[in-house]
């Protein structure tokens, strides 16, 4: 639990209305984050009912395979590196129902879990399958006192453990993440490292949101491209903040780190209307793209690693 979370709720409230106080907010946030030991960041299963996290782990699994243009016999057999898996092993346990034989699961913080609600959407994604995939779901879990654990031989869980500094000897055929690389703090690296793992030929399957994810709900949706880069950094460059980069510099970090694109869908646009009123206060680095480009509010690809 981080201190500020103590105050009472109108407080906090209050800190969020005025832009100031709430980046002062932030900022201490920001600066004291090494004192938190546990995180919310991937807080999909905290937020959310059991029925919709059963409807949320199979939709992303299945848009990975629609975006990848797999068809689940294409998973049987292979190695999978799940970056940012959150708060549940939701997504890791379907591939590994699909006959993955390990997926490595890497979160660079530590979350808070509820392995009961856990327990109750693994038991729900078990009953819309085959009998011979829910028993590898099941065989690659089981609850030891009060907390859900992974069998590491399936599922291999690293915890406070960035991507970038993740060691391994044999590559990986898949490499997936969602609302996970809007929050890196250096794409390039990351990217780096993709390459690094993947074994040649390999692919990877993002889905990325650049959207303000919440911050600044009284302000326009585009508002936060007007803070400069200075405020940016101050208010998250260490709590894992979005890291603001947009569409076109990751199509360029994707082909300059070894990487061919082989789908490329547009998931969320913004309205002319919300690009011309921003446009007059974009924050420097901002004001050089193009109406189409600040448009782009999210997007899921997918690259082969080149051979
Ligand atoms: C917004 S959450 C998304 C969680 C989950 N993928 C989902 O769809 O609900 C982003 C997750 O990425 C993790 N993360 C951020 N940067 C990372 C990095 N460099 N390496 C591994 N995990 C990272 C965060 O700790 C967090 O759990």
């Amino acid at each position: 639990m981080f201190f500020t979370q103590l105050l009472p709720k109108k407080i906090r409230e209050f800190f969020r209305g005025n832009l100031y106080v709430f980046s002062l907010y932030l900022a201490m946030e920001n600066l004291l984050v090494n004192w938190r030991t546990k995180h919310h960041t991937g807080r999909t299963f905290n937020a959310l009912s059991v029925e919709e996290g059963v409807e949320y782990v199979d939709e992303v699994f299945r848009e990975y395979l629609e975006v990848g243009q797999f068809s689940t016999a294409d998973i049987l057999g292979k190695k999978i590196l799940e970056v940012g898996p959150g708060d549940n092993f939701g997504v890791a346990l379907k591939f590994i129902a699909a006959g993955a034989e390990q997926v490595v699961a890497l979160d660079r913080f530590s979350q808070i879990r509820d392995s009961n609600k856990e327990a109750n959407v693994y038991r729900c994604l078990e009953q819309d399958l085959s009998q011979s995939e829910a028993l590898k779901m099941k065989s690659a879990y089981g609850m030891v006192n009060g907390k859900i654990q992974v069998d590491p031989q399936m599922i291999d869980y690293w915890e406070n453990c960035p991507v970038e500094s993740y060691k391994s000897s044999d590559g990986f055929d898949l490499i997936v993440s969602r609302s996970v690389l809007e929050h890196v703090a250096d794409l390039k690296v990351v990217f780096e490292a993709f390459a690094r793992l993947l074994k040649p030929g390999g692919t990877m399957i993002h889905r990325v949101d650049l959207r303000a994810h919440g911050m600044f709900t009284d302000r326009s949706d585009m508002f936060f491209l007007t803070l400069p880069s200075w405020w940016w950094s101050a208010i998250g460059s260490r709590t894992g903040n979005i890291n603001r980069t947009r569409c076109e510099s990751y199509t360029q970090l994707i082909r300059q780190t070894g990487f061919e694109v082989t789908n490329w869908i547009i998931n969320h646009h913004y309205s002319d209307f919300s690009v011309k009123s921003v446009r007059p206060n974009l924050a420097r680095e901002f004001s050089p793209l193009s109406d189409e480009e600040l448009s782009v509010a999210g997007f899921s690809f997918s690259a082969r690693r080149r051979v």
